[in-house]
């Protein structure tokens, strides 16, 4: 079933990042250097990782991710940044990743498929009914670990925090909450499932 491409608001821009020098038409407002920081200092990838980020948008962050391990795999809900991900790609000649058009909540992920799942300032743009579905489905396919960013102190949801660790116990992961480097974006967390080496 093709994607469900959700209207853009009439706020929100073509694109989503604003590093796009390259790209035409780009009117991306977020800047890579509020998200790759807290990447670079928490995450390890090992060099036979098969990762896949859900939400990627122009993909910057997959493409750096890209040289420390095996394959990765980016999706996005939105085809104008699926094109402008590949163009990129395509532009730097890298060659172990790959994009498609698609959604978290229709996409289907077998059990335990990537050793490493990004799921990185997506789940706050899901509707309500689609949130801890998506949730379930991402810890399932993660093999090691689960990546997240997402606001996880929330006025409107004071049970979030709750719910996550619920599924954490549940599912056997470890949670680590990290410090926030930047003030934007939600908060940077590591899910570790127990045993997995
Ligand atoms: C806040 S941006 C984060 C981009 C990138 N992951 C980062 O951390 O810099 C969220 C991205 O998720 C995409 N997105 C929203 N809903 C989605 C869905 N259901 N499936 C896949 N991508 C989705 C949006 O189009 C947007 O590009």
């Amino acid at each position: 079933m093709p994607p469900t491409t959700a209207p853009l608001s009439a706020t929100e821009p073509n694109y989503y990042y604003s590093n796009l020098d390259q790209i035409e038409g780009a009117d991306g407002v977020w800047d890579l250097g509020y998200r790759l920081p807290e990447v670079q200092k928490y995450t390890s990838f090992k060099p036979d990782d098969e990762v896949i980020d859900l939400g990627c948008a122009e993909g910057l962050i997959t493409m750096e991710i890209a040289p420390q391990v095996k394959h990765i795999r980016g999706v996005e809900l939105r085809p104008q940044r699926v094109e402008a991900a590949k163009q990129i790609a395509n532009d730097r000649g890298i060659k172990n990743i790959s994009f498609e058009a698609g959604s978290v909540t229709t996409l289907e992920l077998e059990i335990q498929s990537y050793d490493v799942v990004l799921f990185l300032g997506v789940f706050q743009h899901l509707k309500r009914e689609d949130k801890w579905m998506s949730m379930v489905k991402v810890f399932s396919a993660a093999r090691r670990s689960v990546i997240l960013r997402m606001p996880l102190f929330h006025a409107k949801n004071p049970y979030r925090t709750t719910k996550l660790a619920e599924l954490c116990q549940q599912m056997n992961f470890t949670l680590t909450i990290y410090p926030r480097l930047e003030a934007h974006g939600g908060s940077f967390m590591i899910a570790n499932r127990m045993g997995a080496d």
